[in-house]
Parts: structure tokens; sequence; C-alpha cells
């Protein structure tokens, strides 16, 4: 491959995909991408250091899944969680994230249940 080729094809690599479809977004990537994985783990399993330091739920248990609905799952990644202390356990996404993004990762931690 010559010179000019390889840097074209390493360009070609780097270059931005442009912004996806609103509604189109992978929420595995935005699970990642809004650092949900730092302390959820990305199986959902919160076994993370992190996610064991602030006992964050195993999202793959049918206990957790059968006890929370789907309201509490949206409030809690809104508004975030806060111990009786004011520590925060998991930080607020309103304003980081938009309405829809927020909807397809409450639906996205509803899928790492194993039955
Ligand atoms: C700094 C660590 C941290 C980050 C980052 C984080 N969480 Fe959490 N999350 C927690 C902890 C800890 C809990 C459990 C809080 C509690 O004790 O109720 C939790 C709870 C939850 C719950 C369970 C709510 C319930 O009612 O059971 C959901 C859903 C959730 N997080 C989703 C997310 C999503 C989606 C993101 C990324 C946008 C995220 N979390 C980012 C730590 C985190």
């Amino acid at each position: 491959m010559s010179l000019a080729a390889f840097a074209l094809s390493l360009a070609l690599q780097q270059a931005p995909t442009g912004p996806a479809p609103a509604g189109a977004q992978d929420p595995k990537e935005l699970f990642a991408r809004s650092k949900c994985v730092a302390c959820h783990g990305e199986g959902g399993r919160g076994d993370t250091d992190k996610g064991r330091k602030l006992k964050a739920p195993d999202f793959t248990t049918a206990k957790w899944f059968d006890e929370t609905t789907d309201k509490e799952i949206r409030d809690t990644i809104r508004n975030g969680v806060k111990n009786k202390k004011g520590k925060v356990l998991m930080p607020a996404y309103k304003t980081k994230l938009t309405p829809e993004q927020m909807e397809d990762l409450a639906a996205y931690v509803r899928t790492f249940l194993k039955r």
C-alpha cells in the first residue's frame, strides 16, 4: 500500500460517522458513553469497583427486575440517588441527557435480565 493510500485508510477509519438519526442511537453505546458502565458494569451487574462500593443493583436478577417499576427507573436516571447524608450515590442525568436518551436507557436496563 502506498503511503497516501495508507494515510487515506487511516483517515477513513477515524472519520466520524455523523450524527445518528434521532432515536437510532445504540443504547449500549449510550450506556457506556454516559459512564453508566463505571458503576453498573457492561453486563449491568453492578460488579465494578465503584458499583460494589456504592452498592449498585444487579440488573440481571429477577428480584431487581420484578421489584422495580419503570417509573422508579426513569426517576432514578433523571434525578440520581443520594444517601441520607446527601452523598451522591448516582448522579442525576436530567441536564446531561435528552428525555429520549433517558427513555432509551430506561428500556435498556430492562434487557439485562437473565431468567
Ligand atoms: C457513580 C456511580 C453510578 C453511575 C455513574 C450511574 N449509576 Fe445508576 N445507580 C448507582 C447506584 C449506587 C444505584 C443504587 C442507588 C440506591 O441505593 O438506591 C443506582 C441505581 C440505578 C438504577 C436502579 C433504580 C431502582 O429503582 O432500582 C438504575 C435503573 C440506574 N442506576 C441506571 C443508571 C444509568 C442508565 C446510568 C447512566 C446514565 C447510571 N445509572 C449511572 C450508581 C451509578
